[in-house]
């Protein structure tokens, strides 16, 4: 049995990170798994959140998802804090983890930057809740960016723990399933740091809300070096802004990035940049305006998630009862 499993934060916008990175292949494996995905809520409070603010996040987050192409009825799609298992599973893995795993997370450390004193216990203990949102559905495949390997990761030594140390095989570990010309897009601004919702520079990332003309101009003012773009693979090394435009211009053309080099090898980004603003715009156009469509239809947003909800719960629960059951809580 294969099961998929995946998550977004509802803080922000949809940004092409994302969605390249992940919510793409979500798309794609909705025709050939039995999949589940989550506006994860409860991983937003573990850095301070503006209750409005969130609560209209879970909404847009969702709305974008299927302006993207997630489909309702094909999928199951729920916001994580309608179903408590997660916190529940969650309580349980945490004691299953041990505190030298978690203290290894290098998200933590850049979450938390120099005052991790004063981060919540939340955002140290997330990984877990982020398993336990795996493992409540014994998912097999987690579609995601680069980022996320490492959480996943202690989700398989979670996973392999609990079931050593209760002698059963209740939990699959599951397999990262990063794939694609664009598993780690970085920020327009510098080609060494990923392009996030966090960034205080909007100019770094392209919002899946941007216009044509905002995608234009930001690629236009997009950071590269001075040399023309090469021919092959091996002349984008030391080039972390040349190469993840090219990346880009793979992931939104349907081309690999060899493709790619062998018709712009030897032009310059003059004449790349405007034909890589295009390709985003042809790929963003009509997922923008579904959205702008969806996005005020409360009432049937609300009733998709609910009916997700209820879906997910149907998945969760009995895998709980088996874990309440393997550590000791019941018969
Ligand atoms: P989040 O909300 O930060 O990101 C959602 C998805 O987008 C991917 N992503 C990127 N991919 C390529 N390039 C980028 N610049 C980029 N930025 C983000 C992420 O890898 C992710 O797949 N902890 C997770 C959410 C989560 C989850 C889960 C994921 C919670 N529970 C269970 C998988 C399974 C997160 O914060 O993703």
């Amino acid at each position: 049995m294969s099961r998929v499993f995946s998550g977004i934060q509802p803080t922000g916008n949809l940004h092409l990170g994302n969605y390249l990175g992940a919510i793409r292949n979500w798309v794609r494996m909705q025709d050939s798994h039995d999949c589940v995905f989550c506006v994860v809520d409860l991983h937003a409070i573990t850095v301070a959140q503006d209750p409005k603010a969130l609560r209209a996040g879970i909404r847009e987050m969702t709305a974008a998802l299927i302006a993207s192409g997630l489909d309702p009825d094909r999928c199951v799609l729920f916001n994580q804090s309608a179903v408590r298992v997660h916190a529940e599973l969650a309580w349980i893995l945490m004691c299953t983890a041990r505190m030298g795993w978690l203290g290894r997370m290098t998200q933590f450390k850049e979450k938390s930057g120099k005052d991790r004193e004063g981060a919540s216990v939340g955002l140290f203990t997330y990984p877990v809740l982020q398993a336990a949102d795996i493992l409540a559905y014994k998912a097999t495949h987690v579609p995601v960016g680069e980022d996320q390997k490492q959480h996943l990761e202690l989700a398989r030594d979670i996973a392999l723990k609990f079931n050593t140390d209760t002698g059963t095989e209740l939990f699959p570990l599951p397999e990262p399933v990063i794939e694609g010309p664009a598993t780690r897009v970085m920020s327009l601004r510098d080609g060494s740091a990923k392009m996030s919702k966090s960034d205080p520079s909007d100019a770094a990332r392209i919002n899946l809300t941007d216009s044509a003309d905002a995608i234009a101009q930001k690629i236009k003012r997009a950071k590269t070096d001075p040399e023309p773009l090469p021919s092959d693979r091996a002349g984008l090394a030391g080039r972390p802004e040349a190469a993840n435009l090219v990346g880009l211009m793979a992931a939104l053309s349907g081309q690999s990035v060899e493709a790619v080099l062998a018709e712009w090898g030897g032009q310059g980004f003059g004449a790349f940049k405007p034909a890589l603003a295009d390709a985003m715009v042809a790929a963003l156009a009509p997922i923008t305006a579904r959205f702008n469509a969806l996005k005020d239809d409360h009432a049937t947003l609300d009733a998709i998630l609910a009916r997700g909800a209820e879906k997910a719960r149907a998945i969760a629960e009995p895998v709980l009862i088996e874990a309440q059951r393997a550590v000791g809580f019941r018969d």
